[in-house]
């Protein structure tokens, strides 16, 4: 039996999930990880990790996740789907049910959801309304839950499954990207994500507020300075073209994929939904509260994250 404290991780499998189990076992944590079994699946036997067969829809199971533990890091949710049940079922119900079993210990543990900034315009997507909708059933749970919520921007890093194909493809030397006006968003590479979990643990505070966060580029990017990294990181300094997609084209590509989803019975991720999140203006947000509050500094902003991702070396890297 392990002397570490001991936490309860949802999501593990996931992208984000990976490197903050990377991260918290690190920090000393003694993990309890919650994964889904699926014929072939086994996952992997790292030290200070503890596996748990099961779901987000089973409640016997997520008591066996969080007995017994000091804190709880929500981050599975569902990112593809088409439907408002799709994204509800996992991130509106399934977080509810997470922080129901946290209410149900002697001893609460306090409780992370990692929700995301779609939260903030719930009205864009199924997606962001779901997880709008998730952080109000954990702020409901119990009276007496610590519970923080943090809302990050778009995530990248190794593993990611939204960005990275983008930026394979800009490494070639083009980028398709939706046309019309300017779009601005923040971006936080997924370790920087992983130090603020294990920094909010460490600090022990921050209880009953929702935090952004953000890699501290001051009003985030735009898609012209993106490509202009991209080439510097990934081209050695060649151009990265921009291949201009109608948002008409996109909206009918997005209708035939949930068509096809429903016939074939997949989790698609370009929807109407997507798009219009993809074609939001303003993903712009800062961390700034969460850094006077818990502490934590970013330190990978997107050229240093891109190099770090695709093993480069950056003379320019920036903190
Ligand atoms: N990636 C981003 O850019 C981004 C940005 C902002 C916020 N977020 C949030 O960060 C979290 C993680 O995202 P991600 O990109 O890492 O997604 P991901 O790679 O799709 O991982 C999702 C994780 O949730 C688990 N999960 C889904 N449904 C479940 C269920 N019913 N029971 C138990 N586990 C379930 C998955 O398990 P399986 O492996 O079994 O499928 C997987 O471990 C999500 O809550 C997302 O909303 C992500």
């Amino acid at each position: 039996m392990s002397n570490h404290p001991k936490l309860a991780l949802t999501g593990a499998t996931g992208f984000v999930g990976t490197t903050l189990l990377t991260h918290l076992t690190a920090a000393g944590w003694h993990v309890r990880a919650l994964y889904r079994p699926r014929k072939g699946r086994v996952p992997p036997n790292l030290p200070g990790v503890e596996w748990l067969p099961g779901d987000l829809e089973d409640d016997a199971a997520l008591d066996a996740l969080v007995a017994d533990t000091r804190a709880i890091i929500h981050c599975a949710g569902a990112v593809r789907g088409v439907s408002r049940a799709d994204f509800d079922r996992i991130n509106e119900h399934g977080a509810r049910r997470v922080a129901q079993a946290a209410a149900r210990q002697k001893e609460m543990p306090r409780f992370l959801l990692i929700s995301s900034l779609a939260a903030r315009v719930p009205e864009l997507s199924h997606y962001a309304a779901s997880k709008w909708r998730g952080e109000c059933a954990v702020k409901a749970a119990a009276e007496n839950l610590r519970w923080t919520v943090l809302r990050p921007p778009a995530v990248f890093g190794p593993g990611d499954r939204e960005m990275l194909p983008l930026f394979l493809s800009m490494a070639r030397g083009f980028a398709p990207l939706p046309a019309g006006g300017r779009r601005c968003f923040s971006l936080i590479y997924v370790e920087d994500l992983a130090a603020a979990v294990v920094k909010w643990l460490a600090a022990d505070t921050g209880y009953g507020e929702t935090f952004e966060l953000d890699d501290g580029c001051p009003g985030g990017y735009d898609w012209e300075s993106v490509l202009d990294i991209a080439g510097r990181v990934l081209r050695d300094g060649a151009p990265v073209r921009r291949l201009p997609i109608p948002v008409a084209m996109l909206n009918f590509a997005a209708l035939l994929n949930v068509w096809g989803a429903r016939l074939f019975g997949y989790a698609p991720m370009l929807t109407p939904g997507k798009v219009r999140e993809i074609t939001h203006p303003d993903w712009v947000c800062n961390g700034e509260n969460f850094t006077r509050v818990i502490g934590w500094h970013p330190e990978f902003r997107l050229e240093r994250g891109l190099a770090r991702t695709f093993g480069k070396n950056t003379k320019n890297t920036e903190k």
